[in-house]
């Protein structure tokens, strides 16, 4: 299978190996004179992929003006001036340090009306296509066992749709929230299908919460009732625990 695991003593080796492999990915296309497109996720663990490449475009010049991006997912309804926003979150942690193209960044768009959803969703998969699909796609799992927004229930052919958010990611949302009755009861987010159309795929998790969850998403056969076992279908998929969340391999 393609499916490999790394473990790592500290998750900021995790998170530096990432980004080192991201940067060589921009520059190998630059030096082609073509665009890389980047699949991005939100949550606390891809925070110190996001600061190791801002290091690299300070220290190092790498440039992101050939990065085309596609985040998973944004709640819904969404402003995208909310604290709890995964515009605000990429606006802070990366897209505001970096010399990216704006019009090249592309989040789903958690202010249009319900019935346009369907038509935005659609236009969001073809628009990945158009710009050549994703070259690599960056991911947490939730301990539901959802990637992106991709809650137990997804199946392997779901496209970037409007979900119901599972009770447990609500509840584990509630931190950034102030309370359960805040936390959005929907999200858009790529669907299954859209996230294993990426070249490669790079899953990053830590923490002893998250050790059950990973288990079962690489150990038991695929199902929808753990979204994340779809991803042993796909040709080239990373994940880079540290020793916590590998605890149960
Ligand atoms: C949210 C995001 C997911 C993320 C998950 C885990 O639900 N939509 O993309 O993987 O949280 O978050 P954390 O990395 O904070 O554990």
């Amino acid at each position: 299978s393609g499916l490999s695991v790394l473990k790592f003593k500290e998750k900021s080796d995790a998170c530096k190996r990432v980004a080192r492999e991201i940067g060589s990915l921009i520059r190998h296309r630059a030096a082609e004179n073509r665009n890389c497109v980047l699949g991005l996720a939100t949550g606390s663990t891809p925070i110190r992929v996001y600061r190791e490449l801002v290091r690299m475009h300070r220290e190092e010049g790498l440039s992101f003006h050939n990065v085309v991006t596609f985040n998973l997912d944004e709640y819904f309804p969404m402003q995208p001036t909310a604290p709890q926003s995964y515009v605000r979150f990429m606006n802070e942690h990366l897209f505001d340090h970096i010399d990216i193209v704006r019009s090249n960044v592309h989040i789903p768009n958690g202010t249009i009306e319900l019935e346009s959803v369907p038509g935005y969703c659609r236009d969001y998969d073809e628009l990945i296509a158009s710009c050549g699909g994703i070259d690599l796609q960056l991911l947490g799992i939730g301990r539901t066992g959802h990637i992106g927004f991709n809650e137990p229930g997804a199946t392997r052919d779901t496209r970037t749709r409007l979900v119901k958010l599972d009770t447990l990611t609500r509840i584990d949302a509630v931190s950034d929230f102030g309370g359960i009755e805040y936390v959005p009861l929907l999200a858009i987010t790529m669907g299954v299908d859209t996230i294993l159309q990426a070249k490669r795929i790079r899953l990053l998790a830590f923490g002893e919460h998250k050790a059950d969850i990973v288990q079962r998403a690489i150990e038991t056969r695929m199902n929808a009732t753990v979204p994340a076992t779809f991803l042993q279908a796909h040709r080239d998929v990373q994940y880079l625990l540290d020793e916590d969340a590998a605890e149960c391999l």
